[in-house]
């Protein structure tokens, strides 16, 4: 696991990319995985930048969720699917036949979040999975002591973590649903490329956890650890505890 630590979230946002700028000038269209939360906003304002200034060309990318809540409709603001439309698709030029993504609103959760490992292996992988970091150190919506070999499946919120997302809901914790679908940890260890982003004083606990702590459940993105080719991007703020 490689550790870079920049100055502040803008930073980041700009270094991850340029990251997934030369991934596309090599493989125009590839499959990039995007996480939700306040996090990545930088990097796709950056990347949206780049297309505009025609440095990139991110028209054939693909694009990948990571996760979803259950039962909020897809054109509800807050369901991933709709956040991923709103910042990361329309700023991009990328339309909705290049994205996949878990299906909250199926009927038969289980068979959806089999369905979406399925798709996600036929699409060749993941070749950038770009993720946040909860307070409690999850990663997608794996939440603390999920397995490490877990696949795409359907899990409970903790209170943290819905209390974290109220503000996404008005700072109602009534209307943050309790389930969720999420790529397991084992499935986003199969990405050829982890960038994890951390930015702020709160994570600074989870994040010394991910890379000095042991690699353990208990802060899910310790798991990057075990992979090959794992980025770690922290301002100093969230460097605070390294
Ligand atoms: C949610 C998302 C995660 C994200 C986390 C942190 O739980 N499922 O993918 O990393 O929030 O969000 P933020 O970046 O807003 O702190």
């Amino acid at each position: 696991m490689e550790v870079v630590i920049v100055p502040d979230a803008k930073a980041g946002g700009v270094l991850i990319a340029e990251t997934m700028a030369r991934l596309l000038r090599r493989k125009p269209d590839a499959l990039l995985g995007v996480a939700t939360g306040s996090t990545p906003l930088p990097v796709y304002a950056a990347l949206a930048d780049q297309v505009r200034s025609g440095a990139v060309d991110a028209s054939r990318a693909r694009i990948a969720q990571l996760d979803e809540y259950v039962g909020l409709p897809a054109e509800h603001p807050e369901s991933y699917r709709s956040v991923v439309r709103r910042e990361v698709l329309e700023p991009l030029g990328i339309g909705m036949d290049a994205f996949m993504g878990p299906d909250g609103t199926a009927e038969d959760i289980p068979a959806a979040c089999e369905a979406y490992d399925r798709a996600l292996a036929e699409a060749g992988g993941v070749d950038l999975q770009l993720l946040g970091i909860g307070t409690d150190g999850h990663i997608g919506f794996n939440e603390p002591c999920s397995s490490l070999a877990s696949r795409t499946r359907i899990k409970t919120l903790t209170q943290q973590t819905r209390v974290d997302n109220a503000r996404f809901f008005d700072g109602d914790i009534d209307q943050v649903p309790h389930h969720v679908i999420t790529q397991g940890i084992g499935t986003i260890l199969e990405a050829r490329h982890l960038v994890l982003l951390a930015t702020g004083e709160g994570k600074a606990d989870a994040v010394a956890a991910t890379a000095e702590g042991p690699v353990a459940a208990v802060c899910p993105a310790s798991a990057l650890q075990l992979h090959p080719h794992a980025t770690v991007v922290v301002d100093e703020a969230a460097a605070g505890k390294l």
